[in-house]
């Protein structure tokens, strides 16, 4: 475990960087993250490399014995790079040229681009590939971030013609996939393929998802340019990415392929603000971040970093991208600290080192002010840094006895053809995630091509293409399957299966879904049994076992063996019936624990995190602290507390 800090050499004069450095190391920092929109002082004219300040830096962190993660600066094209190439430049949706002035401007199909970025990556991996002090390497930063994984370019274009070629042979083979007779939509060559955008009303769906998947490849081989370069200068060190929260536009599995861990931004606040929940939860937890936020990220980049993650950016204070953005409650920046060291992670960096007087996060706090005082931020993270000492030894973070399927070609599929307006993929997902928590367990998010051996149960909130492959892989892991709707309903293709949905999941659930429907807000089919039916309602026919039927006599939960499958979007009290019961059938304990306490089990250790702006008595929810011996706070949590004991 250790902490970090995102710091900025060029924003500050030279006479700060050594004081910075001391003051870095006296928090009990660690780690320190620089360079990674820094092109325009690396390279300040065309083929003009200045590196000496980068020396410097370096050289002054180093010398208080912190690990530098070096960051490639691609995310920042300058100026007179773009001028000298401007098709370097994104085009959006809108099919309008990108501008410069901001960050993110360039588009992953420009083979100059690519070009570029090889040759400033390369120069930088020989300068500092074997420096004492630099432990590891970030590519880029945050991509897509602002939406920018789609372009609609001539590049692009080009590019993704490519891939259709590659992928289908003959137009006749992309025709039937995409079911191009429909509206007259045939193509006789790919040269007359576009990109879906700007046609009249929505572009074919089986169009969409394969541009979906183009763009997700154009990234993961813009990433892997780097990350080739990076291992062939700098061997031995780690390589990372920083990802985002709630962003799925390409696949995170995918990329982090070519990286030694994942790593990802996180900022409850900012995130509960833009996220899914009602006004409501959004007023009871304004200071403290929804609950189950960071930790359905923890437990997303763990399966992506395949085990090995990191919080590359953690907010310290309030940032300054959300509609509103109000300070946390006291003491929550060493809470978020601790839930993700509990759920596994590496590493938690702030973001950022001293707040920036200048440029578009004059707003956003740091771990400093601009005038070098202390914010709260620093004295949180330095009150983790000395507690880490006594809890590191009792750590450790094992497989979860819970599992849910996360693929983002499902979330993709979803989206594309919503058929409800508030039929969200991502959110459902969380909200399945949210009731396993809810009822006191560790989970793990897990890709659908890994191995689902380990575990007891095992979620698939709604997993539209499912092959024989994984139908067989799920069977045969011997778990509790719960499938959420419209799980089996896609082919590759996008189309519906021959024979209806659930597809290939027939040979689990003897089931056939005829026909679906999407609610409006407002309107719910209550269940027999206590819960409802929101948003989503599949008529659900077939042999198999009804546990729970609409008060019209609709089965909405059915089961047959080890298969449960949810036919609609339940809430929250529904849910929490099928995941009870689901639970007990695969012999896992459940508690239901208040809105506002989570609890996590990492190795030897248990963790409770209070999230709600009232104290929290342990003894009724965890009766087992009666006797625990706590080695952090106590049986009353506090607001914004974190109490551990140790396991028996
Ligand atoms: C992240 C980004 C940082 C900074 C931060 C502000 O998305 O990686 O560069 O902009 O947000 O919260």
């Amino acid at each position: 475990m250790k902490l970090g800090v995102c710091y900025y050499p060029e924003h500050w004069p030279q006479s700060f960087w050594r004081e910075d450095a001391r003051r870095m190391a006296e928090i009990g920092l660690s780690r320190v993250r620089i360079g990674e929109f820094s092109w325009s002082r690396l390279e300040p004219e065309p083929g003009r490399y200045e590196f000496d300040w980068l020396d410097e830096a370096i050289e002054a962190l180093g010398s208080e014995g912190l690990e530098v993660v070096l960051g490639t600066p691609t995310a920042t094209p300058p100026k007179w790079l773009i001028d000298l190439y401007p098709d370097i430049m994104a085009v959006d949706r809108a099919g309008r040229p990108r501008k410069f002035g901001s960050r993110r401007h360039y588009c992953f199909s420009s083979e100059t681009y690519r070009q570029e970025s090889v040759r400033i990556v390369s120069a930088l991996a020989k300068r500092y590939g074997q420096n004492a002090s630099v432990v590891a390497w970030q590519t880029d930063n945050e991509y897509g971030c602002h939406d920018t994984v789609e372009s609609y370019s001539n590049n692009a274009l080009r590019a993704f013609r490519e891939w259709l070629m590659q992928k289908y042979q003959s137009p006749e083979a992309l025709n039937r996939a995409w079911g191009c007779v429909f509206w007259s939509q045939e193509y006789r060559s790919f040269e007359e393929v576009d990109l879906p955008h700007l046609s009249v009303t929505e572009a074919n769906p089986a169009h969409r998802l394969d541009f979906q998947r183009f763009c997700s490849d154009q990234v993961v081989a813009f990433n892997r340019l780097q990350t080739q370069i990076l291992r062939a200068h700098s061997p031995g060190r780690d390589i990372y990415h920083n990802f985002m929260g709630h962003f799925t536009a390409f696949d995170h599995f995918d990329l982090a392929q070519d990286l030694d861990a994942a790593t990802w931004d996180s900022y409850p606040l900012g995130f509960l603000e833009q996220g899914p929940w009602p006004s409501a939860v959004k007023m009871r937890f304004l200071r403290q971040g929804h609950p189950d936020q960071a930790a359905f990220h923890h437990d997303l980049y763990r399966a992506v970093g395949r085990g090995r993650w990191q919080v590359m950016e953690q907010q310290p204070g309030p940032v300054n991208w959300a509609p509103y953005n109000p300070a946390p409650l006291r003491g929550m920046v060493r809470l978020w600290t601790w839930e993700a060291f509990a759920h596994g992670a590496e590493v938690v960096s702030y973001f950022r080192w001293r707040q920036a007087p200048f440029g578009q996060e004059q707003n956003h706090a740091g771990l400093l002010r601009p005038d070098s005082i202390a914010d709260v931020g620093a004295a949180e993270a330095a009150q983790v840094a000395q507690e880490m000492a006594a809890l590191a030894p009792l750590m450790g973070c094992s497989k979860a006895e819970a599992a849910i399927v996360f693929s983002y070609e499902a979330v993709w599929s979803l989206d594309i053809q919503k058929q409800g307006a508030s039929f969200d993929a991502l959110e459902l997902l969380m909200a399945w995630h949210s009731a396993l928590r809810g009822l006191g367990l560790n989970v793990d998010l897990v890709d659908a091509r890994q191995d689902l051996s380990a575990y007891r149960i095992i979620l698939a909130p709604s997993l539209p293409i499912i092959g024989q492959n994984l139908a067989k892989r799920l069977l045969e892991s011997g778990a509790i399957l719960v499938f959420g709707p419209r799980s089996g309903s896609k082919t590759e293709d996008y189309q519906i299966p021959e024979g209806l949905a659930p597809g290939a999941l027939k040979g689990l659930l003897p089931i056939l879904i005829p026909r679906v429907e999407s609610l409006r807000p407002g309107h719910s089919e209550s269940v027999e049994g206590g819960g409802a039916i929101e948003r989503w309602l599949e008529h659900v026919t077939g042999e198999a076992e009804t546990l729970a039927a609409t008060t019209a006599g609709a089965p909405v939960w059915v089961r047959s063996g080890r298969a449960h499958y949810v036919g609609g979007w339940p809430d929250a009290a529904l849910l929490n019936r099928v995941l009870e019961r689901a639970c007990a059938e695969a012999g896992i304990e459940t508690r239901r624990l208040p809105e506002g306490l989570r609890l996590r089990r990492s190795g030897t250790l248990w963790f409770a995190f209070n999230y709600s702006a009232e104290p929290c008595d342990l003894g009724t929810i965890a009766p087992e602290t009666a006797q625990a011996m706590f080695v952090l706070g106590g049986r009353v949590t506090p607001p914004a507390g974190v109490s551990v004991w140790r396991a028996r």
